[in-house]
Order: C-alpha cells, then structure tokens, then sequence
C-alpha cells in the first residue's frame, strides 16, 4: 500500500524564453541545467527539459510540496515567462529516476537511455509534441 509519505507528484509545464535572452539561449539553457544538477538531487527532483526555439517543456518528479516549492522557484525566474502547468499527476514511480536533470534539444536524436520502448521514450515523445502543439497528447 502507497501511503501519503510515499507520493509522489508529477509535473508537466511549459514556459518560453524570454525575448531578451534569445541570443543565448544555449548559455541560458546549459546555466539551467547546472542549477538542476546540483539542486535536484538532494530534494529528490527528477525529470527532463526539452527545448528549442525558444519554447521549455519540463517534468519534474518528487515529493508534492518540495515540487511546488520549486515551481514557485521557477515561475519566478525572469529568464522565462508564460508559464503553464499542463498536468499534476499523483504517481507511485518516476519515468526518470536516475536523472536529476536530463536535458533533449527539441530536433536531438534520443539517447539511447531512452530507447527501451519504456515509459521516459514515451513522455519524450509528448513533451516534444506539447512543444510543437500546445497539447501534450494522450
Ligand atoms: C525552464 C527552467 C527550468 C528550471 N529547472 C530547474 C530545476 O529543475 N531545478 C532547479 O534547481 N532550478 C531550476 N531552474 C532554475 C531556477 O529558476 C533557479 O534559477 C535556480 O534554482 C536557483 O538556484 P541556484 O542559485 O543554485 O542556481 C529552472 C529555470 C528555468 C527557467
């Protein structure tokens, strides 16, 4: 039995880049990850950014109030803007529990991590269709 302690939340949003950032994007997009990286792990986050062109789509996996905390975090980073939260689900696993912060440009092959037929190629699959869409797909 999954008991309240052991829920888990999963977000999925998307947000743009801000105008003013345009010309370095890859700078912007590398410094985030970096944030991730070394924060993640010790809140227990996981998850994915996918970018390109300017648009984010994220996952982020953890305990209900360390995410919402975060996403305060995010929403008030003035790197981004138009910010929307797509879909809260409560979960009993993660998709991507070995990544702090996995990072796909929008037009990259996936890694082969990826490749298994498993449940992140099929999020992947969606975060990039929400990228082009708005939607984020069955
Ligand atoms: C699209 C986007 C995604 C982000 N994702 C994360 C994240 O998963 N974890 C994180 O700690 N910071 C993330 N950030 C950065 C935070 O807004 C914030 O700058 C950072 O957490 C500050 O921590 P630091 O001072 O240790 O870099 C993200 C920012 C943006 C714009």
């Amino acid at each position: 039995m999954v008991t309240s302690d052991q829920r888990l939340h999963r977000v999925v949003y998307t947000s743009r880049l801000c105008e003013d950032q345009a010309d370095v994007e890859d700078q912007v997009v590398a410094r985030i990850v970096d944030s991730a990286r070394r924060n993640n792990p010790r809140r227990g986050v996981t998850g994915v950014l996918v970018h390109g062109k300017g648009a984010f789509a994220q996952v982020l996996e953890g305990r209900p109030l360390v995410v919402r905390g975060l996403l305060t975090v995010i929403q008030r980073d003035t790197r981004h803007t138009d910010m929307r939260v797509v879909k809260v689900d409560v979960v009993e696993d993660r998709i991507f529990p070995s990544w702090s912060m996995a990072l796909l440009r929008d037009l990259d092959e996936v890694p082969a991590e990826f490749a298994a037929g498993n449940a992140s190629l099929l999020m992947l699959m969606r975060l990039r269709t929400l990228l082009h869409t708005g939607e984020l797909g069955a």
